[in-house]
């Protein structure tokens, strides 16, 4: 075997078979292939695609070059979610407990924020004394006593997809649904849960810039669950504004906290319901959607999700005194607020250029070295379709670097009004499934 000859084939169009592909993954994580080459077969593959056969056997080879997570001795379902990345998602911090609290058990690996996206871990650590790493054991005791832990993806899973995505990074070759879809399936399967919920997210403040990009992405990874005999769904949902009103890591968790107490944005609480209807749906907790949604409700209502939240968070060295009055976390120094130039209704966000901007108030990272300020972020007050007047307070920045004020007229440019209003877009558009039996995707739209 040889790596020119794979280059070659893959320029040439021609279909890898599973030994080029075994021999390409391994041998490059054994550093045996130089990355200049390795780089070229992904521009290969990132021009000329890969067939599904190939990307199934590429998700394959990467799953192995890690370490497989063994779940098998917690008892219940192991369900996990997973989204391609947001501004504002909070989702795992509210989702996860509601789900656990009907008896889905969470044993989530979890990743941290870069450029405009936030990451889950990120969170999780804005809260006094939260640790994200516990040891195997720690983490398997955890879910079995209390049904949800989530912790950092440990550094042995797919080994390929790190030097992987190092490369496309600069090379390039992110674009590509074939690699995206290994990268991300490979890991999820790694991970060793039952059943997976995908969110696809579409917009201005998405990897995915069209619907229909989300949905071929979408398609492709659920395809990839059923090949392996997990159940995979995906939802694709818009990110052409921010996920809830809160975008920061202290700001967000808080967010999270109102949602589970019922007092949370209606998106993102939509969402929350959706996404856990789904899961208990994949779970086999129920087989009515309307009854999965009514026990989330009531999750809610009776507090049983927001407890498991308060247990969740003691059993992984969370001060609770937090979670409980959350006047205690700390408060970013500088704050300004962003008014409307003029009167009209929201019609569409930069949702990107916002992620960006809360990144450079100190939220997020630009580089993996950058450290983070928890309490920095933006709060919106304003959604699409809603109206405002000229002087209505649109949006609060929260930073903790001084000489911020030219923000504001940046934020101002993150979104339009306008005379005519549009309609309010829907929160998840659609649920894509497939159905192994009669071969063929099944699609929802809520
Ligand atoms: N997220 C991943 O894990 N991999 C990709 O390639 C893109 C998004």
């Amino acid at each position: 075997m040889d790596i020119i000859e794979i280059i070659e084939d893959k320029k040439n169009k021609k279909e890898l078979s599973k030994a080029q592909i075994d021999y390409w993954i391994e041998e490059y994580c054994k550093d045996n292939i130089a990355d200049y080459q390795v780089s070229a077969l992904l521009m290969a593959i990132r021009l000329n695609g890969m067939s599904k056969r190939e990307i199934f056997d590429l998700t394959e080879a990467m799953m192995h070059s890690g370490e497989i997570i063994d779940l098998s001795s917690i008892v219940g379902v192991k369900c996990d979610k997973h989204s391609t990345g947001g501004v504002g998602d909070k989702t795992s911090l509210a989702l996860c407990p509601m789900v656990a609290s009907l008896g889905i058990k969470v044993a989530k690996m979890s990743g941290r924020g870069l450029g405009f996206t936030g990451g889950t871990l990120d969170k999780l650590e804005s809260i006094p004394g939260m640790s994200i790493s516990l040891t195997p054991e720690e983490f398997i005791n955890s879910v079995n006593k209390i049904g949800i832990s989530i912790i950092g993806q440990s550094n042995k899973i797919d080994l390929a997809d790190k030097k992987l995505y190092a490369l496309r990074d600069v090379t390039g070759t992110v674009d590509s649904i074939p690699l995206i879809a290994s990268s991300i399936m490979s890991k999820k399967l790694a991970a060793g849960c039952d059943c997976i919920l995908l969110d696809v997210k579409y917009g201005s403040g998405a990897f995915m810039r069209t619907k229909a990009e989300a949905e071929e992405l979408a398609k492709v990874m659920v395809e990839i669950g059923c090949h392996f005999n997990k159940d995979v769904r995906a939802e694709i949902t818009s990110m052409n504004q921010p996920l809830g009103l809160a975008i920061g890591n202290i700001l967000e968790v808080k967010e999270a906290i109102d949602t589970l107490k019922g007092k949370g944005p209606s998106d993102f609480t939509e969402l929350c319901l959706s996404s856990g209807t789904t899961m208990l749906l994949q779970a086999k907790i129920f087989t009515d959607k309307d009854e999965a949604r009514r026990a989330l409700e009531q999750s809610i209502s009776s507090g049983s999700a927001y407890n498991v939240f308060l247990k969740f968070i003691e059993n992984q060295g969370g001060d609770t005194r937090y979670i409980e009055d959350y006047s205690l976390f700390p408060k970013a120094m500088y704050s300004y607020d962003v008014k409307a130039d003029r009167t009209g209704y929201i019609t569409s966000f930069d949702t990107m250029g916002l992620g960006l901007l809360s990144m450079h108030l100190g939220a997020g990272r630009e580089t993996k070295e950058d450290s983070i300020d928890f309490d920095a972020g933006i709060l919106l007050y304003k959604k699409l379709g809603d109206k405002v007047s000229k002087g209505d307070k649109l949006m609060t920045l929260y930073t903790d670097r001084d000489k911020m004020s030219s923000k504001v007229a940046q934020a101002l440019n993150c979104l339009t009004i306008s005379e005519e209003n549009i309609i309010k877009p829907k929160v998840v558009e659609e649920v894509i499934s497939y159905d192994s039996i009669n071969k063929k995707f099944v699609i929802e739209s809520e």
